[in-house]
């Protein structure tokens, strides 16, 4: 499939923008610095926070905590690695019914119950194996990127 250029711009932080890519949805999430400095916080309970698990080649530049080139900005396939549901976001941190006390904000997937951190990885609620796919991308500009 073609590369998608697109213009992230206008994403306020808190807020995500859904395009397709090869006929996947890609979320591009644009991270409050409260929510890149909840990121710290996860380390003990995900499942593989650094991403070394190789069921996706994840590219050099998004092993980081944050999963990502720019720490603001999110970029991943929003398909559950388990059964390939798509999650629900769920930003807001604080405890909420049916996701963990701890809960510093992220994803839950509708179908079983998994859950992902604001970067994407397996959070405590399993069962996803990997975390969320990071597409290759780029950026163009400071506010034209490029996936695929
Ligand atoms: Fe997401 Fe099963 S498909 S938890």
């Amino acid at each position: 499939g073609a590369p998608v250029e697109v213009d992230i711009g206008a994403i306020k932080p808190g807020e995500k923008l859904t395009v397709e890519w090869r006929g996947k949805p890609v979320w591009i999430v644009r991270r409050t610095p409260e929510q890149i400095e909840a990121l710290k916080k996860n380390d003990i309970q995900l499942a593989d926070p650094n991403s070394e698990r190789k069921a996706y080649p994840i590219p050099d530049y998004a092993k980081n905590e944050g999963r990502s080139i720019k720490p603001e900005y999110l970029v991943v396939v929003g398909i559950c690695s388990h059964l390939g549901c798509s999650p629900s976001d769920k930003f807001a941190a604080g405890p909420q019914p049916s996701l963990p006390d701890d809960w510093n904000g992220g994803f839950l997937c509708p179908c079983h119950g998994s859950t992902f951190d604001m970067a994407g990885r397996v959070f405590k609620n399993k069962p996803a194996p990997d975390n969320l796919e990071v597409p290759p991308h780029m950026y163009l500009t400071d506010s034209r990127l490029l996936i695929g």
